[in-house]
């Protein structure tokens, strides 16, 4: 992030702080109960934010090395998405082009060829058919007209979009727009090194998990005895980028900043940055590496969802716990602790209340949920959320 807009959103969170304030959608808004529980919504949804709609499905980290590659059926279509032995990343269809099987069933491994279990089918990492067994037999067939189907794929600030349909379009001056790509391009997250994917699994719409990061105001009352301790709660800087938005948390750590020099400020020491990229991505970088979150409806139901939780590190930060395990540290254990504290507040405190909300809603004693003046990211979210379907925006109401 620039560091004009790093100190310009420092500077808000403290000017909040010291006048108890916080920011101000100028009023409420309230969503119907049916965003959450209707099953035709729902069809909507999957047919609009997930089978026809880019999807990142991680971080250049996620493919470190040229022969890499990794899978996934998060969002219908099955991918197979590689890095060829030029370093290119390309996606494909993971079924095979004989009997339509899932050519790889591993999610990330090294390799450059994939071989079909059912009959053996080989394909290359840049998706042709190389191989079948018994040919004479089998028949001569023109193995061009038989290579994985290539998938719109790009690469671009350390993140990997995919298109789920072969003739989609990827258009990040679409998706992200001209302020967003520049502030991405000033990050470096292609330098971010994977090291850890947990999957929560809920009882509630994907939307319901989406919401949980969108505000603090329930810091100091569900996160009392976590989160609360090192972040101020109802304190937040909000800003939208066409249908994505970026909230700025206020960590306690910002009172240290007061007494530096603003040029050695840094967003990450004195906040918490959550990037919203629509549909359905949470990106929270920090000072050592950076969260994402991928929210995905489960079995076809909008009463169930998982989170798809994916930890990088800067190489440095792996560089010193390399250090610190020769002197006898457990180093696995730190990060083993990282992924545990994450779900301790995530799943356990965030994920909990909101399956808590998603049985409220399916009693069908609720009619909407209300999102108040100090929530702007959710306004922002789900007003974004209904023009992406064709809806009427929710009414600003005044209180
Ligand atoms: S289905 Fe893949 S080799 Fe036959
Ligand atoms: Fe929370």
């Amino acid at each position: 992030m620039h560091k004009h807009e790093q100190i310009r959103l420092l500077k808000g969170l403290i000017n909040h702080l010291d006048n108890k304030t916080n920011i101000n959608a100028g009023g409420i808004i309230k969503t119907p109960a049916d965003t959450y529980t209707s099953e035709e919504r729902f069809t909507r949804e999957w047919d609009s934010f997930f089978l026809n709609h880019p999807q990142i499905i991680g971080l250049s980290g996620d493919l470190p090395k040229a022969d890499t590659f990794i899978t996934t059926e998060d969002f219908g279509v099955p991918v197979l998405a590689t890095r060829n032995s030029k370093g290119e990343f390309k996606a494909y269809v993971n079924i095979c082009s004989h009997r339509g099987v899932i050519v790889e069933n591993v999610e990330r491994g090294e390799k450059s060829k994939f071989s079909c279990p059912f009959h053996g089918w080989t394909y290359s990492n840049e998706g042709d058919l190389i191989g079948y067994p018994k040919s004479e037999q089998f028949g001569n067939i023109e193995k061009t007209c038989y290579g994985l189907k290539e998938l719109p794929a790009l690469e671009k600030f350390g993140f990997l979009w995919v298109h789920p349909s072969q003739d989609g379009v990827i258009d990040l001056e679409d998706l992200l727009g001209d302020e967003l790509i520049k502030e991405f391009d000033s990050w470096r997250f292609e330098d971010l090194i994977f090291s850890n994917e947990d999957v929560y699994t809920t009882e509630m719409n994907w939307k319901l998990a989406i919401d949980t990061f969108g505000e603090t105001y329930h810091f100091s009352v569900l996160h009392k005895d976590s989160l609360f301790q090192s972040f101020y709660g109802n304190c937040q800087m909000f800003d939208s980028f066409k249908r994505n938005g970026r909230l700025i948390l206020c960590k306690r750590t910002i009172d240290e900043l007061r007494d530096l020099s603003e040029s050695e400020w840094d967003i990450c020491a004195g906040s918490l940055p959550v990037y919203y990229l629509f549909p359905n991505i949470i990106f929270i970088p920090t000072l050592e590496g950076a969260f994402l979150v991928k929210e995905y409806p489960a079995e076809n139901s909008p009463h169930k969802s998982y989170s798809k939780i994916s930890f990088y590190f800067h190489p440095h930060i792996l560089e010193h716990l390399k250090e610190l395990e020769k002197t006898g540290i457990n180093a696995k254990q730190l990060l083993q602790d990282q992924y545990e504290g994450f779900a301790s507040v995530i799943r356990d405190e965030d994920y909990a209340v909101a399956a808590s909300s998603h049985k409220g809603l399916r009693s069908g004693n609720l009619d909407y949920l209300t999102f108040g003046k100090n929530e702007p990211a959710l306004h922002h979210y789900h007003n974004t959320y209904r023009e992406a379907l064709g809806l009427q925006p929710l009414p600003l109401e005044e209180v």
